[in-house]
């Protein structure tokens, strides 16, 4: 159960996917300069390369319009989960369009009370989703419960970047001009400019790392992409 305080939140986040979802994948190519592509493409590199089962059973928690789900499926069968309905509708939209070798499946959950039995998966993923959770320990958690042991986890998502000149270029940027241009093409006043305070609020690379492993994983390790605007952290369900 999710108490009070954290089902206000997830219902605030629901909504706020619920209005930019038409407009998500345009902007997500926009404002990353299409670069968002090529780490959900890293992502599933790393994320496989740990996978040591053919045919794996994977998870995308939070799969919104299903671009990483859509990056695993020459792998193994994915399971896309989200609470979002219009999110899943684009993606069952896009994967109706994709000429895939294995089943994708969205359907609608809850990252902190997932719908699967215990060790469903040999590998769950994630995707900037993480810190739109009320409770980011509860959805480490439950990643973990539907993982098998020895199974993979891969967690993606913003981070601010730490090099001195670029990085004050970027959070200029993210903080300044990208929630000015993601209201303009949403339509939607506080979503982006939630975006930047979110990344900023969310657990550094180091921390995430020991709150992962905390959840019961190890072999935790992290991935910088594009100097460090994003992060994978990868890592395994303890045997
Ligand atoms: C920024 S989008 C990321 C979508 C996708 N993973 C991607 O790579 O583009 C965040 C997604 O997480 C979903 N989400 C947030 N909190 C959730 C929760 N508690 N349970 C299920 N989905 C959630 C939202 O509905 C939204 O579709």
């Amino acid at each position: 159960m999710t108490g009070g305080g954290e089902q206000e939140q997830a219902q605030a986040v629901r909504t706020m996917f619920g209005a930019i979802a038409a407009k998500y994948d345009f902007l997500n190519h926009l404002l990353s300069g299409n670069i968002d592509r090529s780490w959900r493409t890293r992502t599933a590199r790393e994320v496989e390369r740990r996978i040591d089962v053919a045919h794996p059973r994977i998870l995308d928690v939070g799969c919104g319009t299903a671009d990483l789900a859509l990056s695993f499926s020459r792998a193994g069968a994915v399971v896309g989960c989200d609470f979002c309905q219009p999110m899943l509708a684009i993606g069952r939209e896009k994967i109706s369009r994709a000429r895939v070798p294995y089943p994708v499946d969205l359907l609608e959950g809850d990252a902190l009370c997932l719908p699967f039995s215990d060790a469903a998966f040999d590998a769950v993923v994630s995707a900037f989703v993480l810190r739109n959770l009320a409770n980011v320990e509860k959805g480490l958690h439950e990643m973990g419960r539907v993982l098998r042991s020895g199974g993979t986890l891969g967690i993606l998502d913003f981070a601010m970047p730490k090099m001195p000149v670029i990085g004050s270029l970027y959070r200029f940027y993210f903080t300044n001009v990208l929630p000015r241009i993601g209201r303009w093409v949403s339509g939607s006043e506080g979503a982006y400019t939630y975006l930047p305070q979110s990344v900023q609020a969310f657990p550094p690379p180091e921390r995430l790392r020991e709150l992962v492993r905390s959840a019961g994983f190890n072999r935790v390790e992290f991935h910088y992409f594009t100097g460090g605007i994003a992060v994978l952290h990868v890592a395994s369900k303890e045997r």
